[in-house]
């Protein structure tokens, strides 16, 4: 039997929308979002919209009441556009412009800021009611290195005494609401550690509330749930993290989760074509510019054979795209049954950080994208053309 997803067959869909095609589950973004809800009852999540950005898939996960991680003033905009509650969204900047500062300010989301000096740029633009501030604790996690962010070699946050600076600023400026933020790596199995970052931000926390006597409204340990992408890897168990935290969790300040990957990773699949065999090299219609994550961190993602996703596998293939580089390679050396010119790859866990990261280098517009919903599917975003590749240019 082809593969299903959502139970449609990934053939029909490869035959009716072509190929490069990324395809979403909407039933599994609907499972992974009440598993988040049950988890953490009590807690605020919002969703960080840089892992998968599609306004059908951000309307969706708005109407489930989730708020918005937003990452700039676009972002924002998104957020508006798919009817998230802004008033339970965080804008979690890096080196945010003025455009970006002033948009945040108007529609006073609360604001979560990676620097002291990002405050006094603030401050001559507008006071918000609330402020957040990012801290980094000094160590890190994730899958890859180019996913940790948290520690002395990364970019994010401050540390506790440049926050606790900036915390006596904006009191002294007359801010009266505040929360706190740590986002420390992306893509974690290991259920301890976010008790660990738990309870390091609520000791940091505790400790800038004695200094200069301010409570804090929200304590937001950032996102980074992790997903078994490899066939050794095991799924977190939210019921055990959450046990953990509301053990250590003594706070009265609104818990907030960050979840990108969590909520969208799985819905995703990426189809794509067989388009030439050489050797060992099965060379498909879609590359890194569709699918960057393999090429940027070594990612691993699950690869059938979308005809028969059972068939023996006998073979060990290097499946490669049609870009000219020699980083555009999904798979080297897998596992996969035989192949044949015309063959539908599916690339499956692709929801997160997979169109959004898509790029239109070497002539590649960019996929089109389909919503799996009850059994029907739609079209929620129509491939690029190369019209869209020069539409903004003078000629
Ligand atoms: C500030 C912030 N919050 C949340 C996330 C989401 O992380 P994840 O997709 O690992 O849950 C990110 C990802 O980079 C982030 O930078």
């Amino acid at each position: 039997m082809e593969l299903q997803i959502g139970n449609v067959s990934a053939i029909v869909l490869a035959k009716e929308y072509a190929t490069p095609l990324y395809v979403y589950d909407k039933q599994i973004i609907l499972q992974k979002i009440q598993e988040l809800k049950e988890a953490f009852p009590h807690a605020r999540i919002c969703y960080a919209i840089k892992a998968n950005s599609n306004l059908s898939i951000l309307k969706l996960i708005a109407q489930q009441g989730l708020g918005a991680d937003c990452s700039n003033r676009i972002e924002i905009e998104l957020a508006e556009k798919a009817g998230f509650d802004l008033k339970k969204s965080i804008f979690t900047s890096v080196n945010p412009s003025d455009a970006d500062l002033n948009k945040a300010l108007s529609i006073g989301i609360l604001m979560n800021l990676d620097d002291l000096s990002i405050f006094q740029r603030l401050k001559k633009l507008g006071l918000p009611k609330r402020i957040s501030f990012r801290i980094n604790p000094g160590f890190g996690a994730g899958k890859f290195s180019g996913i940790v962010c948290g520690g002395k070699d990364t970019k994010f946050g401050m540390s506790e005494e440049r926050a606790t600076e900036a915390y006596r600023l904006a009191k002294e400026s007359g801010i009266e609401h505040f929360g706190i933020h740590m986002m420390t790596g992306s893509c974690v199995l290991d259920e301890l550690y976010f008790e660990e970052i738990t309870k390091a931000i609520q000791t940091i926390a505790e400790n800038i509330s004695k200094k200069i006597e301010i409570q804090f409204e929200y304590i937001d340990i950032g996102g980074g749930l992790g997903i078994p992408y490899e066939p050794f890897e095991k799924s977190l168990n939210l019921k055990n993290i959450a046990e953990r935290i509301k053990r250590i969790y003594t706070s009265s300040a609104l818990l907030m989760l960050e979840p990108g990957r969590f909520i969208v990773a799985e819905s995703g699949t990426l189809l794509t074509t067989v388009t030439t065999i050489k050797d060992n090299f099965i060379g498909v219609d879609a590359g890194m510019t569709a699918l960057i994550r393999p090429a940027l961190y070594g990612a691993y993602h699950p690869i059938l054979l979308a005809n028969n996703p059972e068939a023996d596998k006998t073979e060990k293939l290097t499946i490669v795209g049609p870009i000219c580089e020699s980083t555009d390679c999904f798979a080297k050396d897998r596992s996969l049954p035989k192949i044949k010119e015309g063959d539908i790859l599916a690339i499956q866990i692709t929801g997160a950080y997979g169109f959004a990261m898509a790029s239109q280098f070497n002539g590649q517009p960019k996929p089109a994208e389909v919503l799996i919903s009850n059994g029907f599917h739609s079209l929620i975003r129509k491939r690029e053309t190369t019209e869209d590749l020069i539409k903004n240019e003078s000629n």
